[in-house]
C-alpha cells in the first residue's frame, strides 16, 4: 500500500491515524479527504510532512468526488462520519447522508475501481448495550440510537458489497476513544475543558451506572492499522480498550487531575435511550498480533495535560456553532 486515502482525516481519530501512518511507514503517501464539518479541523494536522501528504476537501456523500479521490489510491480507510449521539438525537438526516450514503459511495467506487482494501471504521455501539460479559464479532448487532443505527447501516452495505461483489471490505469496531484533539462535545474533553474553566460538568443522571470501555487514540489507530494490513476481507474486528469505567468514576478522575472538587458535578436529565454499558472482546484482533499499549492512568494524565497545555486549540472551537449547540443541548443546565 503506497497511497492510502484517509477519509475524515481532519477529525479526532483520523488525524492521529494520518500521523501514525506517516511515522510508521516511510514509503506511504496519505491523501486526506475531508468535508471539514464542524468537527473537522486542519489544526489537528499542523506540521505533517507535506511531501507525503495531500489534503482534498470533499464530501463522501458526493459519489463523483469520492470516486475521483479513490482513483489514485490503493486503499481507503473511512473515518468520515457524523459521530455524536446527542446531535443524532436532535436530527439524524446528516448521519444518514454521511454514515450510510457516504459509505455506500465508497464501496461502490471500490467495486468500480477494484480497490485493494476498504477499511470501514465503525463502533462498538452497533452491538447495543450489554449488561454482563462482552460482545464478540459473531453476535448480532442491535443499535439503539440514530448514530449507531446509521453506522450499522453503513457497515451492512459494506458487508453486502463484500458478499455480492467481492469488494475487500474490512470493518473495525472500536470502543470509546480518548486522547488529544477530541472535539469537546464528547464527554471526556467536554468535562476536562469545563473543569479547567471551573464550569459545571453535566453528568447525565444515572451516570453512576453507565459504563464505557476507554481506548487510547494511538491504540485505536494501531488496531485499525493491524486490521488493514493483517486482517482478512469480509471480516470484522473489535478493538477494545480494556478500561471499563462508570461515568461517575471517570468524572472523579477528571476532577482529581484538574484539581477541582465535586461541586462542579451537575446531574442533568438523562439522554433518551441512553445505552447503559458497552463492552467488546478483542481476542480476534489480538490473534493478529495487536495489543493496546497505553495504561489507563498514564493515558488520562497525558490527555488532561494536553488540554491544559493546548487551550488555544479548544478555545477556538468553543465559540460560534459550538455555543449554539451547547445551549440547545444543555439549556439552563450548562
Ligand atoms: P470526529 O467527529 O472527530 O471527525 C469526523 C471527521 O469526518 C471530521 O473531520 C469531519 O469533517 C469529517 N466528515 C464528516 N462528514 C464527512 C463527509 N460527509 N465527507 C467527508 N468528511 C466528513 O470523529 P472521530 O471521533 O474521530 O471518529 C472517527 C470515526 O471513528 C467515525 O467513523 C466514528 O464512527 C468512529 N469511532 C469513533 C469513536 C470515538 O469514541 N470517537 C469510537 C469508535 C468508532
Ligand atoms: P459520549 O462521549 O457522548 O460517547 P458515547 O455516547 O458515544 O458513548 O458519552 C459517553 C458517556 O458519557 C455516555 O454514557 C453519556 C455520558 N455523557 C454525560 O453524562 N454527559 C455529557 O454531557 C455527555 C456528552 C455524555
Amino acid at each position: 500500500m503506497k497511497r492510502i486515502l484517509v477519509t475524515g482525516g481532519a477529525g479526532f481519530i483520523g488525524s492521529h491515524f494520518v500521523r501514525y501512518q506517516l511515522a510508521q511507514y516511510p514509503g506511504v503517501h496519505i491523501v486526506n479527504f475531508d468535508k471539514l464539518t464542524y468537527a473537522g479541523n486542519l489544526d489537528n494536522l499542523a506540521g505533517v510532512d507535506e511531501s507525503r501528504y495531500t489534503f482534498v476537501r470533499g464530501d463522501i456523500a458526493d459519489a463523483d468526488a469520492i470516486r475521483a479521490a479513490m482513483e489514485s489510491c490503493d486503499a481507503v480507510v473511512n473515518f468520515a462520519a457524523e459521530t455524536h449521539v446527542d446531535r443524532s438525537l436532535m436530527g439524524a438526516s446528516e448521519f444518514i447522508d454521511t454514515d450510510v450514503r457516504g459509505v455506500y459511495n465508497i464501496v461502490e467506487a471500490a467495486k468500480q475501481l477494484n480497490a485493494k482494501r476498504v477499511l470501514l471504521v465503525s463502533t462498538d455501539e452497533v452491538y447495543g448495550s450489554i449488561d454482563e460479559g462482552a460482545f464478540t464479532e459473531d453476535d448480532p448487532t442491535g443499535p439503539r440510537n440514530p448514530y449507531s443505527a446509521s453506522k450499522a447501516g453503513g457497515e451492512l452495505m459494506g458487508r453486502a458489497y463484500h458478499q455480492s461483489f467481492g469488494v475487500p471490505v474490512i470493518i473495525t469496531r472500536g470502543s470509546n476513544t480518548y486522547g488529544p484533539n477530541q472535539y469537546p462535545e464528547k464527554v471526556l474533553p467536554l468535562f476536562v475543558t469545563n473543569a479547567i474553566d471551573n464550569r459545571p460538568l453535566p453528568l447525565y443522571s444515572g451516570g453512576e451506572h453507565n459504563v464505557r470501555d476507554w481506548l487510547y487514540v494511538e491504540d485505536h489507530c494501531s488496531g485499525i492499522d493491524c486490521a488493514l494490513r493483517n486482517g482478512a476481507p469480509g471480516e470484522i474486528y473489535n478493538i477494545a480498550g480494556g478500561n471499563e469505567r462508570e461515568n461517575i468514576a471517570l468524572t472523579h478522575r477528571i476532577l482529581e487531575l484538574t484539581g477541582r472538587d465535586e461541586s462542579l458535578i451537575k446531574l442533568v436529565p438523562d439522554r433518551p435511550g441512553h445505552d447503559r454499558r458497552y463492552a467488546i472482546d478483542a481476542s480476534k484482533l489480538r490473534a493478529l498480533g495487536w495489543r493496546p499499549g497505553m495504561d489507563w492512568d498514564e493515558g488520562m494524565a497525558l490527555t488532561v495535560q494536553w488540554y491544559q497545555e493546548n487551550e488555544p486549540w479548544w478555545r477556538r472551537i468553543k465559540t460560534g456553532e459550538y455555543l449554539e449547540y451547547y445551549k440547545k443541548q444543555y439549556g439552563e443546565n450548562g
